[in-house]
């Protein structure tokens, strides 16, 4: 099984993504995590994805899709994985069509809508953990201590392009490069939708779909 999270930034992708893969016990794919982890290793190509992500651009195709296929060749993928921001071109909807091929899977993909002022304002109040990655909302999902995480203790952080001036970059990429592939999928007949104000309710599409296949 591979399950694909779609939607534009902060409509919950990585939130709904880890109760999913807890509950399918399958690897939770993020490449935004990925790349941030080579970022922060400053591995060889770190520096250069940097340059991308902290503007709010996507990071080229060859390069995401060399670690999208690096990660799900890992043996804990062997059983299906869910994927959190990819695919994000349709180059990389190509890509995922011939991965799925080569393990004879199927791919589910599920669009997670969300109005662009509730976007911005859970963008802006997001905070992350740097150690265990796990999601809170200074607004909507406070961590019990004060800005330190419930899961681990480490102390909070507000991911770069987290602000406002970058988020506006992230949303108009999102419009030009990414809400295509949804026509790739459309097509394809492949595209379930739900409305993302609520995650109880998104899962509970995801898994009422999953569930019916
Ligand atoms: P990535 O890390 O994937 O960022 P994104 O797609 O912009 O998505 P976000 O992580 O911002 O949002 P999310 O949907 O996961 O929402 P979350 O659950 O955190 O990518 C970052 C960058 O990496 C890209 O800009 C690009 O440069 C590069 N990149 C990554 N993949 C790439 C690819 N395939 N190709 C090229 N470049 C790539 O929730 C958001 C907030 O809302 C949180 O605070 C959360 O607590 C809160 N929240 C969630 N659900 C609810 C709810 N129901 N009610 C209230 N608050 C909620
Ligand atoms: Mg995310």
């Amino acid at each position: 099984m591979i399950i694909v999270l779609f939607g534009a930034p902060g409509v919950g992708k990585g939130t709904v993504a880890e109760i999913l893969c807890r509950r399918y016990g399958i690897p939770h794919v993020s490449t935004g995590d990925i790349l941030r982890t080579h970022i922060a290793k400053k591995t060889e190509a770190g520096e250069k994805i940097r340059e991308f992500v902290d503007a709010g651009f996507l990071v080229p195709d060859e390069i995401v899709t060399e670690v999208v296929r690096d990660r799900v060749g890992k043996t804990d993928c062997a059983k299906g994985f869910l994927l959190d921001g990819f695919p994000r071109t349709v180059e990389q909807a190509r890509e995922l069509d011939k991965i799925a091929a080569e393990r004879g899977e199927k791919i589910h993909v599920f669009n997670i809508d969300v109005p662009e002022d509730v976007i911005v304002r859970r963008l802006c109040a997001r905070r992350i953990c740097p150690k265990c990655g796990a999601i809170y909302n200074l607004e909507f999902r406070p961590p019990k201590k004060d800005m330190l995480c419930d899961c681990c203790g480490a102390a909070l952080a507000h991911r770069h392009d987290d602000r406002d001036e970058i988020i506006k970059v992230r949303l108009r990429e999102y419009g030009k490069m990414t809400k295509p592939v949804l026509d790739y999928y459309g097509k394809k007949g492949m595209a379930a939708h739900a409305s993302g104000l609520y995650s109880e309710e998104v899962i509970n599409k995801i898994v009422g779909v999953l569930e019916k296949k």
